[in-house]
């Protein structure tokens, strides 16, 4: 998507210098600024400490991370290192390890002089892939916002939407956030609701940032407003992306989603999933059991970062010293709570029925 008036994806090879360039996604919304990232270390600090985040994208960089370590040192060794070492990064979004698999059964077959020049292109492909993916994902959940625009005749469609599940979370389009671009673009008017998402505030520092950039209208709210404007009448569907959907539809998603899918529920609002086939765990069938949740610093919660009134960026500290924070990350939404898992082949019921209606091939003993 655009930043000013240039084309940028969160992740690229830059094609004069061969260097893989992120968005530095920490210092957003108050500094854009690219940094280049070259070896496995510098790639495992950009996945862990968030400089890169966004289930798709954690895969995409680990992916490129694998192929700087083969360009490096192709062997086996070399190669199990990487993977253990990407693997370690994050815990709880499911495209990191399902990035690292899919390089690890490519690269293996492979004598070691063919590995680096074969990793660097599966990166490619992988980053190419989703954003056909996600361009995919919004025409499918499009028809949802024109069936709402179509009974409104001409009201703006209400979205609310939770953490960053757009562009910056992808490698373009976001999952959430692509058919909010593409009904934009068709002309059908949508009006956002967005979770500023504490601790972090991906909502606040990147949705808000990427709505803002595109002209799409939309209001930042706290967290706990949503389900006053549910209750209102004020919210047509929810939209939210996903770090780990389970063979049976539970979500795993940034903390706070439970309680928007409850709110939804009660208050009668379609509450829809976006997300690609990646981010399904075809092994996991208890999304409250079997799913790690990240705990992070509890700085994150007793801290805030933004702009000081001299215009300098800074932490600050929101509660009493002596008061330590819990930060749990992320949250299970049971499938019971999902109107509908919309992935690049259509919107499926939150289920182990509707999720092998889509991708039959994961049916058992076919
Ligand atoms: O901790 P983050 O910022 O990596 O969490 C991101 C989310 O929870 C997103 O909703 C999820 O990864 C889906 S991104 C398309």
């Amino acid at each position: 998507m655009k930043v000013g008036d240039i084309h940028y994806r969160s992740i690229w090879r830059d094609a004069a210098t061969d260097e893989i360039r992120v968005i530095d996604q920490r210092w957003l919304p108050h500094e854009f600024r690219v940094v280049a990232l070259d070896t496995l270390a510098d790639f495992a600090t950009a996945i862990r400490d968030m400089w890169v985040r966004g289930a798709p994208l954690i895969g995409a960089t680990a992916a490129y991370g694998v192929a700087r370590q083969m360009a490096r040192d192709p062997s086996d060794e070399s190669l199990a290192t990487a993977y253990h070492v990407l693997h370690a990064t994050r815990p709880t979004a499911i495209n990191l390890r399902w990035a690292l698999d899919d390089l690890k059964a490519r690269l293996m077959p492979l004598v070691p002089a063919d590995r680096a020049s074969a990793a660097l292109a599966r990166a490619d492909a992988i980053c190419d892939e989703d954003v056909a993916v996600n361009r995919a994902i919004g025409g499918h959940a499009l028809r949802l916002i024109e069936e709402i625009a179509a009974r409104k005749g001409g009201e703006p469609v209400n979205i609310l939407t939770h953490c960053n599940a757009g562009w910056l979370a992808t490698v373009d389009w976001g999952t959430a956030t692509s058919p909010i671009y593409q009904a934009a673009e068709a002309g059908i008017p949508v009006h956002v609701w967005v979770d500023e998402t504490r601790p972090r505030n991906q909502g606040a520092q990147l949705t808000a940032w990427e709505m803002a950039g595109h002209g799409i209208p939309h209001h930042l709210i706290v967290d706990n407003a949503g389900g006053h404007l549910m209750q209102r009448g004020q919210v047509d569907m929810v939209i939210t992306g996903t770090d780990r959907t389970t063979a049976t539809g539970d979500v795993c998603n940034k903390i706070g989603t439970y309680l928007k899918a409850l709110a939804a529920r009660d208050t009668g609002v379609p509450f829809y999933v976006a997300l690609p086939s990646s981010t399904i765990d075809w092994t996991v069938s208890d999304g409250l059991s079997e799913i790690p949740i990240e705990e992070r610093d509890g700085r994150e919660v007793t801290h805030v970062y933004g702009v000081r009134q001299d215009g300098q960026t800074d932490w600050v500290r929101i509660s009493p010293e002596g008061s330590p924070g819990g930060n749990p990350a992320f949250d299970v939404t049971p499938a019971r709570l999902v109107t509908g898992l919309v992935t690049e082949r259509g919107i499926a019921e939150a289920s182990a029925e509707g999720l092998l209606a889509l991708f039959p091939e994961r049916r058992p003993n076919r």
